[in-house]
């Protein structure tokens, strides 16, 4: 194949897999990056166990035309993540698009009838139980594209993050994918080796003082000039923190509010729109790590990655020292995987430390029982087997088997009305405290995000648990009072007739959105325009102690009268829990009499428990009002679902 054929063909994966000399593709549609880490999972141990040439591809790269050009000796995985109400994730819309159109107009090479019936695949999805539309994509994809003839290799498989079961649920189902997968292409199952990805190289030629060397820099923009937009999910805004403080502080549970400043940056946002926050891992997290995997003493190397096969993706730019690739780029702190310890087996210190990490690695029970019921992250799980340094595991088997650090998103609390440059945040400090355990799991990011505020307002270093954060970079971007975001848009939006009532559910952190809907409509109120009944359901455990906003509500309620009606449920004040939804149910007849006017219906929050809890109050509220059947009701609300009615911001 010439250049110009091969540059041609770069978007044709039948070309491409020739020219790299490939026999597995393994396609991802991912969201936030786990869909993408399972394929790259599969695509190493594809090749380390039976000797595939695998390669990874994002779906939004390639065109899908020739798809009935794919070759019966070749196989194609697709890692499909099912996003929000049952919708593809971004990187895979035109994909989605093109595969279900009525019929996908491909190249010709196979029958009208089976066009893809050479093509063999295999398929794992990735969804949330707690979403009506449960592991949607990958269901519908088996269906279509066994339709147009294609032959799937195993059973479909699906992981549930709603159950927390994910990775459970993957490493049941590869197994007897691999041995269906291996009699199907008559593959031999060989001893597991591991074969770097990524080769690391270390460059005494290069200082950390250097310009020319990142040191927590999310790209070259960053590096070399000041930041330059658009901001987007590849490239943040290193925004000033404008304000910030604790809501409320009660024992070791507390609730930020933060304000971001992003003018003069071209992010704009609408109300009940997200914020991305880049986060850091805590200072305590990175020493802990590079302890424990003996790079405490050249920490500081710089190094360069090189992907060592085409297709391979450097996660993080370099070149940049361990310190910094760990700090900024590495998912240190997440529970760590029950694969990726047997993984590290290879490499431990001794020969006792092996055993017992190829046992934690291979045994579901002994694992649950000593590292997932507590949480343990990587290096607190290896320095369990052995206290010994780790020295022998590559640097590149850590890049390669931990996660890349990702943005978290927080449904922005303010009105873009109101404050269009000025972004608020409502987030409650997360620290879990395992039982028996002897050591608390913190939350990367609002962990984070408190320790900005602590600089910002210059508290005195309160390390509570021990926490120190580097969080001021020697280039001064990182200095504490900064913080990169970039900004989601999403459809969870007012009506935009402000006349229209709304009816909004939110206990907890979950008020967010609803304080920017309430601030935007307390404003319109003021500009003389007509505003419809804005009716909130809040919930919090006592009124003297998680209130949210407490003083706030009443300016609200100023500007809006009788417009503005608040149901507070706080849930620990009297014998018996109060909760959003007894409140609902109280206020059957305010509700559908509002449903009846067109009133939105808003729910965010607690996915699993709450969210869940509202849907069914509401079907029993149509019911009743209505005088119509359970089944009926929840057709309605259904429908009331599918029209946009009612929207949904939830989380797990
Ligand atoms: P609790 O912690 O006293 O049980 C915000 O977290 C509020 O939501 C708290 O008052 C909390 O009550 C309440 N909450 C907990 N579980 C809930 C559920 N399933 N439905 C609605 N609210 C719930």
């Amino acid at each position: 194949m010439n250049g110009s054929a091969s540059k041609k063909g770069s978007r044709n994966v039948v070309e491409k897999m020739d020219e790299l000399e490939k026999n597995c593709v393994i396609f991802y549609g991912s969201q936030t990056g786990t869909a993408e880490d399972y394929a790259s999972r599969l695509a190493k141990e594809g090749h380390a166990r039976f000797g595939l040439n695998t390669m990874t591809a994002d779906l939004e790269d390639y065109d899908f035309e020739n798809l009935d050009t794919f070759p019966d000796d070749k196989i194609a995985f697709f890692v499909m993540a099912t996003y929000g109400e049952g919708e593809p994730t971004d990187n895979a819309v035109e994909f989605w698009e093109f595969i279900n159109s009525d019929p996908p107009s491909f190249s010709g090479a196979g029958s009208e009838e089976k066009p893809l019936e050479n093509l063999k695949f295999v398929a794992f999805g990735l969804g949330n139980n707690t979403y009506e539309h449960y592991n949607l994509m990958v269901r519908n994809l088996d269906k279509i594209l066994t339709k147009l003839g294609a032959k799937r290799i195993g059973d479909a498989g699906e992981g549930d993050d709603g159950a927390g079961t994910m990775e459970e649920d993957f490493l049941t189902w590869k197994e007897p994918m691999w041995a269906a997968l291996a009699k199907e292409m008559g593959l031999e199952e060989r001893e597991a080796i591991y074969e770097p990805v990524f080769a690391v190289e270390e460059r005494p030629d290069l200082s950390a003082e250097d310009d020319t060397v990142y040191l927590g820099e999310p790209n070259k923009n960053h590096l070399e000039a000041s930041q330059k937009g658009p901001y987007n999910a590849h490239n943040p805004f290193i925004a000033p923190i404008a304000d910030s403080k604790e809501l409320f502080t009660v024992k070791d549970r507390n609730c930020l509010h933060m304000e971001i400043d992003v003018s003069g940056s071209g992010l704009s946002y609408t109300t009940g729109d997200h914020i991305a926050v880049w986060p850091t891992n805590a200072g305590m997290e990175v020493d802990r790590f590079v302890k424990t995997f003996g790079l405490e003493d050249k920490r500081h190397t710089v190094i360069t990655l090189k992907g060592l096969d085409p297709t391979a993706k450097v996660p993080f730019p370099t070149p940049t020292t361990y310190d910094a690739a760990v700090r900024y780029h590495m998912e240190i702190c997440a529970p760590v995987s029950r694969q990726f310890l047997s993984t590290l087996a290879a490499f431990a210190p001794n020969e006792t430390a092996k055993k017992e990490m190829a046992r934690l690695g291979s045994d579901a029970d002994y694992f649950k029982e000593k590292v997932a019921t507590q949480m343990l992250n990587v290096s607190q799980a290896v320095a369990a087997v052995s206290s010994e340094p780790w020295s022998a595991v590559p640097f590149s088997a850590l890049v390669e088997g931990l996660t890349k650090l990702q943005p978290r998103y927080y449904s922005i609390s303010s009105s873009s009305l109101v404050q269009p440059d000025k972004i608020s945040i409502t987030a409650v400090v997360e620290s879990i405290r395992i039982p028996g355990a002897g050591h608390i799991v913190k939350g990367v990011t609002t962990n984070y995000l408190l320790a900005l505020k602590q600089k910002q307002n210059g508290d005195p270093e309160p390390s509570p648990h021990g926490l120190t954060y580097s969080i001021t970079g020697p280039r001064n971007k990182y200095d504490g009072i900064h913080v990169p975001v970039h900004v989601r848009h999403s459809n969870f939006k007012l009506p935009s007739n402000p006349s229209k009532p709304i009816i909004m559910v939110g206990p907890g952190t979950g008020v967010a959105p609803f304080r920017g809907f309430v601030q935007e409509r307390a404003e319109q109120a003021k500009k003389g325009e007509e505003v419809g009944t804005t009716v909130l359901f809040y919930g919090c455990r006592r009124s003297s102690e998680d209130w949210l906003y407490k003083s706030e509500w009443d300016e609200y309620k100023q500007a809006l009268g009788d417009k503005l009606i608040i149901f507070n449920a706080f849930s620990r004040e009297g014998p018996k829990k109060v909760y959003v939804q007894h409140h609902i149910k109280e206020n059957g007849k305010l509700i559908n009499d509002l449903l009846q006017q067109k009133a939105n219906f808003y729910v965010c929050g607690d996915a699993a428990h709450m969210a869940r809890e509202v849907n069914e109050v509401l079907g029993q509220i149509i019911a009743e009002e209505r005088g119509v059947d359970a089944a009926k009701a929840e057709q309605v609300v259904k429908s009331m679902r599918s029209s946009g009615v009612y929207q949904e911001d939830v989380w797990s």
